[in-house]
């Protein structure tokens, strides 16, 4: 009898632990100064064996598709933990509370999954270094896209042999416009210098770079994004370029699912990358939208070229895929596609 009554307190206190936590710490916001160097990580002390994933969350209507993807996320091995980024000021605590729970929910087994209100809805807050975060590498993404586990990984193990870059699965260009003079964003079939938030991995040194560093170019910089609502991903590509004077790695992904970016009506890259795009984007009926879409992004790129007075951007070339053998690259009718499909 004694000993029966001693295993049941343990047991509920384990409930509370495990619930209270998850449901009520994982809703706080980011109140401290997160470049104040008190606040930050000492980045000796960061692992480097597993990354942590940032998911930008912001509407309601995609909440199931999130939940998918933070999951799948959540069970990679090469996930340490899963933040999710809640950006839309509007939702009620309640959706909120209820969403913080089905997310821990389903991580359950793998990497935790917390969910962050952020003060406000600006894109630059997805970029904010945060004490939270214990590993070495981060992923940048949104709620639009899944990814296999196993090309999570590979992309990990890209990052590793090159710490320095910027990893992604999706890839666009800024070129000139000879005639207006110019610089404009675009696809190219063959090479890229900006790959999109859609899948970014990169050390965790660069948010720091991004939110704190850069001074006065930097706050300017960061205001346009702001104003335009859009091209946080441009600006991360400019922070890293100058920094490595190298441009982005893109990887081929095995499986991915493209929900669409409703913000932007961006085109997918999917898995053959630029290379379908590229024929889709030259194709006479563009759509007005992509156009304008287009024309915002080259917008970005000519300002925070006016600001830093300098084009940091740099082309790569080609993308790397998983195993030759087993993931190879065939040319089918003009479209790359995997030799065993
Ligand atoms: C949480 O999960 C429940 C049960 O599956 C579902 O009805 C509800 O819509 C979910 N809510 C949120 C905000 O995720």
């Amino acid at each position: 009898m004694v000993t029966g009554k001693r295993h049941a307190v343990p047991v509920s206190l384990c409930f509370l632990f495990l619930f209270i936590p998850l449901g009520v710490f994982s809703l706080r916001t980011l109140s401290p100064d997160p470049c104040d160097p008190a606040n930050q990580r000492d980045t000796r002390t960061l692992r480097s064996d597993q990354l942590t994933v940032l998911i930008n969350g912001y509407s309601e209507s995609r909440i199931p598709i999130l939940q998918s993807i933070a999951a799948t996320y959540s069970g990679c091995p090469s996930v340490s933990s899963v933040l999710v980024l809640w950006g839309n000021p509007s939702t009620t605590t309640r959706t909120l509370t209820q969403l913080a729970h089905n997310l821990s929910i389903s991580s359950f087994g793998n990497a935790a999954i917390s969910l962050i209100r952020e003060s406000t809805s600006s894109l630059n807050t997805r970029f904010l270094p945060r004490a939270s975060i214990e590993t070495r590498a981060v992923l940048i993404c949104d709620d639009d896209v899944e990814v296999d586990p196993k090309s999570v990984d590979f992309a990990f193990r890209i990052w590793r042999s090159n710490p320095d870059r910027l990893i992604g699965l999706f890839a666009r260009s800024h070129d000139v416009d000879l005639q207006q003079r110019e610089w404009i964003y675009t696809v190219h079939p063959d090479k890229y210098s900006i790959v999109l938030t859609k899948f970014m991995m990169m050390k965790t040194e660069y948010l720091q770079k991004y939110s704190c560093g850069g001074g006065e170019a930097m706050d300017e910089m960061r205001r346009i994004v702001d104003e335009m609502r859009n091209c946080e991903d441009i600006l991360m590509n400019f922070v890293v370029a100058d920094e490595t004077n190298a441009g982005p790695v893109m990887v081929g992904a095995e499986r991915v699912r493209d929900w669409g970016d409703a913000r932007n009506d961006e085109d997918s890259g999917g898995s053959d990358g630029g290379k379908r795009l590229n024929s889709r984007v030259t194709e006479a009926g563009l759509s007005s939208r992509r156009a304008e879409h287009r024309k915002r992004r080259g917008n970005c790129i000519r300002e925070f070229h006016r600001v830093l007075g300098r084009m940091p951007l740099r082309y790569s070339y080609g993308k790397v895929v998983n195993s030759v053998g087993e993931q190879g690259l065939c040319n089918k009718g003009g479209k790359l596609v995997f030799c065993d499909e």
